[in-house]
């Protein structure tokens, strides 16, 4: 990758890469605790595979790299511990009750840049060098991601996608409805199109759970401030007090309220444009996932005709990133298990079979760009030539009391609508986090 994203990926990062880690060892070899060994299974051979990905749309690309790591490993048998609920919110906070009673499952999903920093700092995690060396996978993923999941030289998770989070997906008929010619380029033209929508009665802006609408913030953020601020706020001494930040809230707000009635997560929030009830979603890309892939997992829709995209208003040219990973924490009871299920995620394998699937592209760079179609191959192009910044809700820019804080600061806006609350919550939060 070239020179110029790097710069823009470690200013993202900053903040989380500069402390200096002591690991405190809090396993290292056999938690006892009691561990999922539904039907009788035996401990040794199950493999504890913690995510948050059950629904439509998410479960599919987990069980095709499932299938692979049950071909290689036919003495191991996958547990699928994921615990429902978009974005990970209910899976992290009952991770933490697991990693602080030493008691990890085997392996967990975590998100690279800030939040597996966190883990890192609180010593949860074994480091995979020795897997790196083993399969060369310094040579295989951007030197910019493994940045995001080292510190001092240690790599400590295997990134299996990247995913963008600026998509805004809409429903062409819908816009066409409502005379929208296409797609908005700009949060002023956005605005437009919402206005439009209302008029013709249709939801203009579809939204899920809480932490949708910090998602629908960041793009904001980003299509308002442009990338090089929005990638400064997560330095230290960052100013979130700024007239330029009033002006980002001030059109968060805005387009809030467009926003429909909040749907219980992401996955309905998504499917009210796809069904032609709302115009617009702003959602990472595994609603890709949801939309396109066939019935049980996803919605079966036909891109271009039932579902369309584009980056989020006034972020062309600018990936929102983010990256999935999966880590080895200490005292994993199978160890082994846990490497062995590293091993398929890491492989070009694993990684084509889980990708086209989750509506993510491959962190690998050798995968194979054939099986990456429609909207994937978009984000392919986009990948390998826009800036990047980092996700908020996402892991990337900030950790998880930062989010924490974040998440509650949106979550009173929501109620209160009030942009300069939102601003002094968001200021505090930084101010408090920023390292
Ligand atoms: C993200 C995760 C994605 C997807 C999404 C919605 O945090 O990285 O893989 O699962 O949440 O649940």
């Amino acid at each position: 990758m070239r020179r110029r994203m790097r710069s823009h990926w470690t200013a993202a990062a900053a903040v989380v890469m500069a402390g200096v880690l002591s690991l405190s060892a809090c396993g290292g070899g056999g938690g006892q605790a009691a561990q999922p060994t539904q039907g009788g299974g035996d401990a040794k051979k199950q493999v504890e595979v913690f995510s948050w990905w059950t629904g439509p749309g998410e479960a599919d690309g987990l069980q095709a790299m499932r299938k692979i790591f049950e071909e290689r490993n036919p003495s191991y048998t996958f547990f699928d511990a994921a615990v429902a609920g978009g974005s990970g919110d209910k899976a992290k906070a009952l991770l933490q009750s697991k990693l602080q009673a030493d008691t990890p499952p085997d392996t967990f999903q975590g998100h690279a840049g800030a939040e597996l920093q966190g883990y890192i700092k609180a010593g949860d995690l074994e480091e995979l060098n020795f897997l790196y060396d083993e399969l060369k996978l310094k040579d295989a993923f951007p030197a910019q991601l493994v940045d995001q999941i080292s510190v001092q030289g240690k790599i400590y998770s295997v990134p299996v996608n990247i995913h963008r989070s600026n998509v805004l997906w809409f429903n062409p008929a819908v816009l066409k409805e409502a005379g929208v010619a296409g797609a908005p380029k700009t949060l002023e033209e956005f605005v437009a199109a919402l206005e439009k929508v209302k008029a013709k009665g249709k939801v203009p802006l579809s939204i899920g759970s809480e932490w949708t609408v910090t998602h629908l913030m960041e793009s904001v953020l980003l299509g308002s401030l442009g990338t090089d601020a929005y990638n400064a706020l997560f330095k230290p001494g960052a100013d979130w007090n700024s007239p330029q930040v009033t002006k980002a809230l001030e059109q968060f707000k805005t387009i809030m309220s467009y926003a429909g009635d909040p749907q219980d997560d992401w996955q309905p929030a998504a499917k009210q444009v796809a069904d032609g009830e709302a115009a617009f979603n702003v959602m990472g890309d595994w609603a890709y996932g949801y939309f396109h892939n066939p019935p049980e997992g996803g919605l079966g829709k036909k891109s271009k005709t039932d579902f369309d995209w584009a980056p989020a208003p006034g972020t062309e040219g600018t990936y929102l990133w983010l990256s999935d990973s999966f880590t080895l924490p200490k005292g994993a009871k199978n160890r082994d298990g846990a490497v062995a299920w590293l091993k398929v995620a890491a492989s070009k394998e694993g990684q084509d079979a889980f990708n086209p699937k989750k509506g993510s592209i491959p962190a690998r760079k050798d995968a194979e760009h054939s099986l990456y179609t429609d909207y994937l191959a978009d984000a392919l192009k986009d990948w390998s030539s826009n800036k990047l910044a980092g996700s908020i809700q996402h892991g990337v820019a900030v950790n998880q009391p930062w989010l924490a804080s974040i998440n509650e600061a949106v979550g009173l806006f929501i109620g209160t609508k009030d942009v300069a609350g939102l601003q002094k919550a968001l200021a505090d939060a930084a101010q408090a986090n920023a390292q």
